[in-house]
């Protein structure tokens, strides 16, 4: 990798920050695409944030970062401009600083999850969704699924109450599209998503039983590691085609590309 004076600087700003993967995967994109920029990983922990954000903003070579644990909320207080997807779910993961020196913040864990089913050629408009959970990651794909004009969206979440909540603000801002809270993983279905943490660990089980599942429901995880998660596994087993957790990060890290050009 060629570094000189014109190269641009990007950031990942995270604590911890040494498991992440996005620095290869975007250095090696950079490569691919002969661009001269960089992403480098910066240890900062939450005190030091506003600090090295005002840093970030003196600095014109530097182009923009992605914001990782555990700054996506904490975030929000420094940014001049924020897309609606940031408002909407209150967290940030990517910044860009313009030419002069304002910083933006955009939130593409839902966009990318959309861009991950795209690259590998599925589409949501107008199909029945079901979501399991409703965290950070999850909110922001129940989102981009409405603002892609699926036709019904069921959520489910051990903590009912946040699913709830969740709900309330979708069928506000989405009265066209049938939303509702189940804990039936129906046989219709055309699409069903893992979106919370279960399925980290090689003992978990699936959420919700999947003995329902249709073999043409497409069955998708957001988790990266394992590869093949619970969810999964029984999918596979039930004959459905699975869409792995790793095209949502390749998805957001082409648009955080597109995003802090
Ligand atoms: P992220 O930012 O990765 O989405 P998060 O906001 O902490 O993380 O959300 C984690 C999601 O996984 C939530 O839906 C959470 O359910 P609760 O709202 O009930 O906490 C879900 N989750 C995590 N561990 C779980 C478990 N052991 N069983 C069921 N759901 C779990």
């Amino acid at each position: 990798m060629k570094i000189d004076g014109k190269t641009k600087i990007y950031g990942i700003l995270g604590d911890p920050i040494k498991q992440v993967a996005t620095p290869e995967l975007m250095n090696s994109i950079f490569k691919k695409n002969g661009e001269n920029k960089v992403l480098i990983p910066f240890h900062v922990n939450q005190v030091s944030l506003e600090l090295t954000i005002q840093g970030l903003k003196k600095i014109q070579n530097f182009k923009g970062a992605v914001i990782t644990m555990p700054h996506k909320v904490e975030i929000l207080k420094y940014l001049d401009e924020t897309s609606d997807e940031v408002k909407m779910i209150g967290a940030c993961n990517v910044i860009k600083r313009t030419p002069e020196g304002i910083i933006k913040g955009e939130l593409l864990d839902g966009k990318g999850f959309i861009q991950g089913l795209k690259s590998n050629n599925h589409f949501v408009e107008s199909k029945r969704v079901f979501l399991l959970g409703c965290g950070g990651a999850a909110s922001a794909i129940a989102f981009a699924l409405c603002e892609n004009k699926i036709q019904k969206l069921s959520i489910f979440n051990r903590t009912k109450s946040k699913a709830m909540k969740l709900i309330d603000k979708l069928t506000k801002a989405y009265p066209n599209i049938d939303i509702s809270y189940s804990d039936n993983v129906s046989n219709d279905l055309n699409i069903l998503i893992n979106g919370t943490s279960v399925g980290m660990k090689e003992s978990d089980k699936p959420l919700l039983s999947l003995s329902n599942l249709n073999s043409n429901t497409l069955v998708a995880d957001i988790i990266i590691s394992p590869e093949m998660t619970c969810t999964l596994k029984q999918a596979t087993q039930k004959g459905c085609q699975i869409h792995k957790g790793i095209a949502m990060l390749e998805g957001q890290i082409k648009l955080m590309n597109e995003f802090m050009n």
